[in-house]
């Protein structure tokens, strides 16, 4: 199941996996939602462990996006099972007793690897990254998909950093924005900033699109407000 090296712009490969939620076909599963695949090293690890409850309780954030959010680790159900207690427990006991952490996103049991081989999620170079049997553990991906199946966004951290799924929420943000409005994002931008008028749009066009005006900072940077703001 490996094929030529995802890049963005591919399409999503698809299959079928079995799941903390039930059996999935992955492309009827994702829908016409936004959707971000995302792989952990492996179950009952610390990082990984702040990890999954973070993105538990950012789940109304990613409903609120429309995007479906599904985890992936070379593990098998009843490991992924048993963490997601785990996970809970630390959430709500330790991490963030005033949040609730509860698990509902489907996590898929790829213990046999091919998932994460179809998605390149193996750093078999990666020599810190192995179980005890020297086998390559998934390394922390994450993949943004539109609702086209269009690989959006890959990034690779390694095993060691926690992610953070705050900016993974801000370049859903982004994506979004720019497709509805023909602009792009500043560096560090966030919700409700000033954006740049994309850069394929003319001055003539930016008029139509932007009534409350833009500035012309330079030839090719213009900023205008956040459409819909
Ligand atoms: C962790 O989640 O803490 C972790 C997993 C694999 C290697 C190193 C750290």
């Amino acid at each position: 199941m490996s094929g030529a090296k995802l890049r963005l712009g591919s399409i999503a490969p698809d299959f079928d996996a079995q799941t903390t939620k039930g059996s999935i076909k992955f492309h009827e599963w994702l829908g016409n939602s936004w959707g971000i695949i995302f792989s952990h090293p492996a179950d009952f690890t610390p990082v990984c462990t702040t990890e999954l409850g973070e993105v538990a309780r950012k789940q109304p954030e990613f409903e609120k996006r429309g995007v479906k959010v599904i985890g992936i680790s070379a593990n098998d159900l009843n490991s992924h099972e048993k963490w997601i207690q785990d996970i809970n427990d630390f959430g709500n006991k330790v991490s963030h007793p005033n949040d609730k952490t509860d698990v509902s996103f489907p996590i898929i049991a790829d213990a046999d690897r091919k998932i994460s081989t179809l998605y390149d999620m193996l750093d078999a170079v990666d020599a810190t990254n192995v179980d005890a049997k020297g086998q390559p553990f998934t390394i922390r991906t994450v993949f943004i998909i539109d609702p086209k199946k269009i690989i959006r966004l890959t990034i690779s951290y390694p095993a060691q950093v926690g992610r953070s799924f705050d900016e993974i929420l801000r370049v859903v943000d982004s994506l979004q924005l720019g497709d509805k409005h023909k602009v792009t994002t500043p560096v560090n931008w966030k919700q409700g900033d000033n954006v740049i008028v994309h850069p394929g749009v003319s001055d003539e066009q930016a008029n139509e699109l932007f009534p409350a005006g833009f500035t012309k900072h330079l030839p090719y940077l213009r900023t205008t407000a956040q459409p819909g703001n």
